[in-house]
């Protein structure tokens, strides 16, 4: 595995792999790798001969009170676990190289970062698009692989992607869940024992609405007021959002219609936790 630090031997090493004629996948992350980064490793590698990871705790894109210090940084765990998943180059800057001075320029995706976690989180997205824009012209790869899981960012990325005419495909890879349901994020490490089991409720909401609009409910009313009663029957959490949105403009919808996401953001204890599922009209095989 080649790793890298500095910007330029690192685009030189994506840029040489490619010359050799073969496809570059890249999965960027903040690292404290889990199972569910590692997922996204292996769809690149299936898809690719060479694949790159990222891991760079972006501070632009936490806004002020959040955790950007607290977020866990675990790197010679990273470290190993790239390696044994076959990864080809790593790449793992300080803030000082990705951002040398503040940035005057930054990707600000309209539109879809107007709802969910839009308004909560405060430049957040201008933050992601911004650091996914300048890895996508440090690493020029082929293909980049974005966890469901952050469903509004892969959805900011895509458009970012499609109105700048940047040359690398998205993928979006399915969620990746432990056992019991529970989404998997580095994140969940917040939380107390008691609080990881109460977590649980949040994809047992959000697979029975999911039922009930395969049995024929399409009102979202009625679809966020369980899941809110679901999560609410388990102990107490703030609820920040539960919507039922379009799968691809993330506009909100108040009956089922077409293709959608039941998205929820929830906190337990200090632990912010985000979800959703894909829901179709009843009667459409998705
Ligand atoms: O999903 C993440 O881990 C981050 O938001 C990303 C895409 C690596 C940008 O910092």
């Amino acid at each position: 595995m080649l790793e890298f630090t500095e910007i330029e031997p690192c685009r030189r090493a994506v840029l040489e792999a490619k010359g050799t004629g073969l496809r570059v996948g890249l999965v960027p992350t903040m690292g404290a790798l889990h199972d569910g980064h590692m997922a996204l490793v292996h769809a690149a590698r299936k898809l690719c001969g060479r694949v790159a990871v990222t891991i760079f705790v972006n501070p632009t894109q936490f806004a002020p009170g959040e955790d950007y210090r607290q977020y866990p940084r675990t790197l010679e765990a990273d470290r190993a676990k790239c390696r044994e998943a076959g990864v080809d180059i790593l790449f793992t800057p300080d803030v000082q190289t990705m951002y040398p001075e503040a940035p005057q320029t930054m990707v600000h995706v309209a539109g879809l970062c107007d709802g969910l976690c839009g308004p909560l989180r405060p430049g957040h997205f201008d933050g992601v698009a911004t650091v996914v824009m300048k890895l996508f012209q440090i690493l020029p790869a082929d293909v980049a692989v974005f966890g469901e899981k952050d469903y509004q960012q892969l959805a900011v990325i895509r458009r970012m992607v499609r109105d700048l005419n940047v040359p690398i495909e998205i993928i979006g890879h399915p969620t990746v869940r432990e056992p019991d349901g529970l989404a998997l994020s580095s994140r969940n490490a917040y939380l107390s024992p008691s609080q990881r089991v109460q977590a649980r409720s949040l994809s047992e909401a959000l697979f029975a609405a999911a039922d009930r609009v395969r049995r024929g409910e399409v009102e979202c009313a009625r679809i966020q007021q369980a899941v809110r009663k679901h999560i609410l029957a388990a102990g107490p959490a703030d609820i920040e959002y539960v919507e039922v949105v379009d799968a691809t403009t993330l506009e909100r919808l108040t009956v089922v219609d077409r293709p959608a996401r039941i998205c929820l953001a929830v906190r337990i204890g200090g632990t912010r936790l985000i979800d959703n599922v894909p829901v179709d009209p009843p009667g459409v095989v998705g």
